[in-house]
């Protein structure tokens, strides 16, 4: 087969590197891709939002399945189009990415299913939502209802916090158009997992959990990033809690969605937050996490290409789903100053010194001769797995031991808090 994956960041690599192993494919194409993207797959120069552009390359070089990873071109309906235009698709079309694209509409799916999620309302208009801030008081967490790259939600520990979030969000649109709605949530307390899921709009098959670290510092300091590195599985996420998520959380959320006529294909994301009351969704995401992608695709023993044709098939109940035993953990490594602003071109040196057994997949790089340089907030994600979670993290850092650029940044205890557990 050949495949075309649309996206560039160290999810893609992990997906390029496991849709690359298959034996069904015989060409992989990424679009745009990156550094170390190139070495798995052929990139092509083509924005991963260019959705016209991604539909003429598909059909004039006889691609028989274009896997779409990233959210910006799901929600503008890439999936939809090239189903339009009779080439398959991996991923859920417009109507059914719609639960990562607009918080608003997930709120009230998750309340018209009866699916634990933190209380919420809705605003268009700004006093509405002031007023009901202060009704609700402090602490309270303020969300912009479209996509804003992780970074539309404020956790505001004073009315005057939340106050200030609403007024960027709607007057300043600091998140642009994404601004038109605020949210509203309850503040929950607990830890947070993710699980990412296989669904083919019917069938639903659960991964292995894993857990994400967004703040940027040790300890959970610092502003939220896009994730700083990530474990698979989570030991907070026991038998019974998967239990409960299956049948709280997981099938009246596939069965909700068909019932609305949104089928959803693809893998669905749940982020969850383990609270006092239970299991609660703090939000629903269209696709593979980052990083999450980089430990739980690892662990996967079962053809992900034979995957992706189960779910756009629709016979995913058909196809057992294995998984390797042990754990992994993925250390990224960032530019100094992500999640703000960072410098680019920085040489990196110590790859080829990384002991074969540990992945380093590239999130934010290009070939420079004939070697690489930093070319984006998050750089690496340095990738190990082990019999334990214990060995899983420190064989990743022996990785980011040996590797080495100015400014380079990455958190020391990725890991440690499940390890106490
Ligand atoms: P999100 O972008 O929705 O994943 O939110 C980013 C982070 O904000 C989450 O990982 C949580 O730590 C936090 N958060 C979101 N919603 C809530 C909530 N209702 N209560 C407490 N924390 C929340
Ligand atoms: N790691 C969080 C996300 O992919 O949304």
């Amino acid at each position: 087969m050949t495949i075309l994956l649309i996206g560039s960041g160290g999810r893609e690599h992990a997906i390029a590197t496991a849709l690359a192993a298959s034996p069904h494919t015989t060409k992989l194409f990424c679009a745009p891709g990156n550094g170390g993207i190139a070495n798995v797959a052929e990139c092509v120069n083509i924005a991963a939002t260019d959705v016209a552009g991604v539909v003429d390359f598909a059909e004039s070089h006889g691609v028989d399945l274009v896997f779409v990873a990233s959210d910006d071109p799901l929600a503008l309906g890439m999936v939809d189009a090239l189903e339009k235009a009779g080439i398959r698709a991996f991923g859920p079309r417009q109507n059914a990415a719609i639960i990562e694209s607009s918080k608003a509409f997930s709120k009230s799916f998750m309340a018209k299913y009866g699916i634990p999620t933190a209380a919420h309302a809705t605003f268009s208009d700004c006093d509405a939502a002031l007023a009901y801030i202060r009704e609700r008081g402090a602490p309270i967490v303020v969300k912009a209802d479209g996509l804003a790259l992780g970074k539309g939600v404020i956790v505001a520990q004073t009315v005057a916090a939340a106050e200030e979030a609403v007024r960027s969000i709607m007057l300043d649109r600091r998140f642009g158009e994404s601004g038109a709605r605020v949210i509203i949530e309850e503040f929950m307390t607990g830890r947070e997992v993710t699980v990412l899921a296989f669904t083919d709009g019917a069938t639903v098959v659960p991964m292995l959990s894993s857990q994400d670290h967004k703040r940027v510092f040790d300890g959970d300091e610092g502003p939220n990033t896009g994730g700083m590195g990530a474990i698979c599985p989570c030991p907070l996420y026991t038998e019974t809690l998967a239990a409960q998520c299956v049948d709280m959380i997981f099938r009246p959320t596939i069965d909700g969605l068909r019932a609305e006529g949104r089928e959803f294909r693809g893998v669905i994301y749940f982020e969850i937050m383990l609270t006092p009351q239970g299991p609660r969704v703090i939000e629903y995401n269209a696709r593979f996490g980052d990083p999450e992608a980089q430990a739980v695709l690892p662990m996967l023993d079962t053809d992900l290409v034979d995957i992706c044709n189960a779910v756009v098939d629709g016979r995913l109940a058909e196809l057992p789903i294995r998984w390797k035993s042990g754990a992994s953990c993925c250390v990224v490594m960032a530019s100094e100053g992500y999640p703000s602003e960072y410098e680019k071109g920085r040489v990196i040196s110590g790859l080829d010194d990384v002991p074969s057994d540990i992945t380093v997949y590239h999130a934010g790089t290009k070939r420079d001769g004939d070697g690489y340089v930093t070319n984006g907030g998050r750089v690496l994600g340095v990738t190990a797995r082990g019999d334990t979670l214990k060995a899983a993290i420190a064989r990743a850092y022996d990785g980011v031991a040996a590797i080495r650029w100015d400014g380079a940044h990455f958190r020391r205890d990725i890991g440690h808090h499940a390890l106490q557990k």
